[in-house]
């Protein structure tokens, strides 16, 4: 999983959606005054959300379970000559061994979960890793997201003249949904390299995962959009921001 995109997942312009978030985590944190010294974000990727954690002078760490993307986040945090911890664990097994302020789950990482016990083995993990009074952030896809925006084809050339090819099923009765991604990225004028990955990803409703949360002992859960504005019918969205203390 990740192994091909790794490489690509910068460039195809998905690390804009860490960057974006983190602006709105900081200013929510101001709104609270929620001042975090220690990070830990787990399925960290190409490790964006901690280079912009460390830039705000935080001490951030990742994790995340494919070797690809965390070469990729060293190298990215070696381009900005920072110092940050990246190791290959997995989200539900983790032990780093130490507790933190902030912990992070970003752009549909805990979606790759296929189930609801994996769910609750990965946030009884971060309740365990997170200092009294610290703060767990995730976002996740909805069954609404999965059902509407998983289903079907697209195609989309960025601007770089890169091609991405998506072609995605919703299996009603399993709550999840399977995409194959096709990419082509432009090598030279009209040359380009070619490949696939397909990654699944499994929804469940807003009650069902403050369950899941309020078992492992996260007694003030949030829903909120990527504003960290409050939701009345979050299941109504295609992407909900979890806030847990
Ligand atoms: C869509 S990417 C999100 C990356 C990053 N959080 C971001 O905001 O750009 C999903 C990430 O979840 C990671 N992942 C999937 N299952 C995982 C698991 N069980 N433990 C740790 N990481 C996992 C993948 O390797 C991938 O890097």
């Amino acid at each position: 999983m990740y192994d091909k995109i790794a490489e690509f997942y910068d460039k195809l312009g998905w690390k804009n959606y860490p960057e974006r978030l983190w602006k709105h985590i900081v200013s929510y944190f101001k709104e609270i005054n929620f001042n975090p010294r220690t990070h830990l974000d787990i399925a960290c990727g190409t490790g964006i959300l901690c280079i912009n954690a460390f830039k705000a002078g935080i001490k951030s760490e990742g994790l995340d379970i494919s070797i690809h993307m965390i070469r990729k986040a060293i190298e990215n945090a070696k381009d900005k000559n920072m110092d940050i911890n990246f190791v290959q664990e997995d989200m539900r097994s983790f032990e780093m061994n130490k507790k933190y302020d902030l912990i992070t789950c970003t752009y549909d990482a805990i979606n790759h979960l296929l189930t609801l016990d994996e769910w609750l083995m990965t946030f009884s993990n971060v309740k365990k890793h997170l200092n009294y009074g610290g703060i767990f952030i995730f976002d996740c896809n909805t069954l609404k997201a999965l059902r509407e925006r998983w289903n079907g084809f697209h195609m989309q050339k960025d601007s770089n003249g890169n091609y991405i090819i998506q072609k995605s099923i919703f299996y009603e009765d399993k709550g999840q949904a399977s995409a194959t991604f096709t990419v082509f990225t432009r090598r030279d004028k009209d040359l380009y390299n070619g490949f696939e990955e397909t990654f699944t990803e499994a929804a469940f409703s807003s009650k069902d995962i403050i369950d899941v949360l309020n078992k492992v002992g996260f007694t003030e859960v949030s829903i909120t959009n990527m504003e960290f504005k409050m939701l009345d019918e979050p299941d109504e969205e295609y992407r909900n921001v979890y806030v847990c203390k």
